[in-house]
């Protein structure tokens, strides 16, 4: 059964601790934070002072997304925070090992993702492997963006060109219950989702359609 990440980019952040309680309630299996840092992404959001607040309000394991220049300060940060998996961009680094190595340290999982239009043949140049491969379904930066056509293709691309048996496949952006579908037939095994998780306030319904196990 696919798993859910609701984004929290797509939050009320004025209340995002009792979002944080309703999206447990309505069933999410994880939290996507969307860390931004201005510079890699002309966007800026949660610091990890967010997530050792949050922690304290719910049990659900949260995934980390570094869109951020220099990762390696940002690790050990969210890494102390209460981060259960963090994942970087490979444009981000030249040392994409050590940072995998540097995850590891902390008992976490290591993901890694590519901007949608990054070649992902850099993906066979790696010595250590990632236990997650976050395929992006739109440019990074916002919610609320359209599916890339291409992505299916990604997907697949990813487990083909990584070769840990046990990796984990995250999509983000531009989930809903159409491309939901695509991307669960294509082998994801963690849809993120903002928009069509928060779409009318109906968090259990929406989380239970893009499951496909709609109402
Ligand atoms: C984009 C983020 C995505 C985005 C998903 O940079 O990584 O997680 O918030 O939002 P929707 O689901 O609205 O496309
Ligand atoms: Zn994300």
């Amino acid at each position: 059964m696919v798993k859910i990440a609701p984004s929290l980019l797509s939050a009320n952040p004025a209340f995002l601790g009792d979002d944080v309680k309703k999206l447990e309630q309505a069933g999410a299996d994880l939290l996507h934070f969307d860390v931004m840092d201005g510079h890699f992404v002309n966007n800026m959001t949660f610091g990890p002072m967010f997530l050792k607040s949050l922690k304290k309000c719910t049990k659900l394991a949260f995934d980390v997304h570094l869109m951020v220049n220099a990762p390696e300060r940002f690790i050990p940060w969210y890494a102390e925070a209460g981060a259960d998996m963090i994942t970087f961009h490979l444009e981000a680094t030249k040392k994409p090992d050590d940072l995998i190595n540097l995850i590891h340290q902390y008992g976490i999982k290591a993901g890694i993702s590519l901007k949608p239009k990054t070649d992902m043949k850099i993906l066979s140049k790696l010595k250590c492997q990632p236990d997650l491969f976050l395929v992006m379904g739109v440019e990074p930066g916002f919610g609320g963006q359209a599916y890339f056509e291409d992505t299916p293709q990604r997907i697949v691309a990813a487990r083909k060109l990584l070769s840990n048996s046990n990796l984990i496949v995250e999509v983000d952006g531009g989930i809903n219950p159409k491309t939901a579908e695509l991307s669960v037939g294509a082998s994801a095994d963690i849809l993120v989702a903002g928009t069509a998780v928060f779409k009318n306030g109906e968090y259990k319904k929406n989380i239970l359609t893009l499951k496909g196990e709609g109402l």
